[in-house]
């Protein structure tokens, strides 16, 4: 099979700082890939290397065959959804025109009057929310439902990819969990590849297909679930897993 992203000895440096070191690796259609290190260990820089919003040192980074460096912005934003922490929805715009705006700026077709409302409506009860939801500003919703509305409008222009950086942090832990739910429903329902980044080994193992533990600007192992468990690569690694195993002690959550 063909990935849908390659990183191909991809290095990237700020200043005299290498966040990223002759980084390969191939992501495959319809993997939801957990991302997981110490805070600046390169994990949001990766994902920006994927939808353009930084460029590589030296090596190339192919979506769908085709180096990112090669292809059009506004085209890669369409194919690549991407949902943040602090989720970014236009303040004076509202949740229907939030949604609704990468498939309006992009020209795509059917996105207009009727048509809009009906897609924006569809999304909105995929990513868990009330329909009526569309005609509010995003100051007159709590955190989580602004999440989910990011995740919506990631969502909108049909991306073959979603690039998801620590979306859950900011929300509660019951939110958390539904969320976490949420989006594995949609992973499986839609077949979208899921790049996910995130700094907490439970979500990492709950979540992912594959999971990639990142430190040094290096991959430290990468992974089903089960496999960084029992057969951690690095010293690294069986020190995040250990991790886990405490707090399972705490929640009574061993369910992987
Ligand atoms: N635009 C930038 N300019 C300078 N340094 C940056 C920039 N972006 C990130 N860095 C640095 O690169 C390192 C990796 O950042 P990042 O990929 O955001 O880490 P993570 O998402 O894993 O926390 C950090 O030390 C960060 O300070
Ligand atoms: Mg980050």
């Amino acid at each position: 099979m063909e990935p849908i992203i390659r990183f191909e000895q991809v290095s990237k440096s700020f200043g005299d700082q290498a966040v990223l070191r002759d980084f390969s690796l191939d992501v495959f259609p319809g993997e939801f890939l957990t991302i997981i290190g110490r805070s600046g260990c390169g994990k949001t820089t990766a994902l920006k290397l994927v939808n353009g919003l930084i460029s590589p040192d030296s090596g190339r980074i192919l979506v769908q065959g085709k180096d990112v460096a090669e292809s059009d912005p506004v085209a890669l934003r369409r194919r690549i959804g991407y949902v943040i922490q602090s989720i970014g929805l236009f303040p004076h715009m509202t949740v229907e025109k939030n949604i609704a705006y990468v498939p309006s700026i992009s020209g795509m077709a059917g996105w207009k009057g009727q048509d809009r409302r009906e897609k924006v409506s569809a999304l909105l009860t995929q990513v868990g929310l009330d329909p009526a939801l569309a005609s509010r500003y995003p100051r007159a919703l709590s955190g989580g439902q602004r999440q989910r509305v990011g995740i919506a409008r990631a969502l909108a222009a049909g991306p073959e990819i979603l690039l998801m950086d620590e979306p859950f942090g900011a929300v509660d832990e019951i939110t958390r969990g539904q969320l976490q739910e949420e989006i594995q429903t949609i992973h499986r329902e839609n077949g979208i590849t899921i790049l996910f980044v995130t700094h907490d080994i439970d979500e990492a193992l709950k979540l992912g297909t594959r999971v990639l533990v990142l430190d040094q600007g290096q991959i430290q192992q990468c992974d089903a679930p089960t496999a960084v468990l029992r057969q951690p690569a690095t010293k690294f690694v069986a020190d995040l897993v250990n991790q886990q195993r405490r707090s399972c002690v705490y929640t009574d959550d061993c369910s992987i």
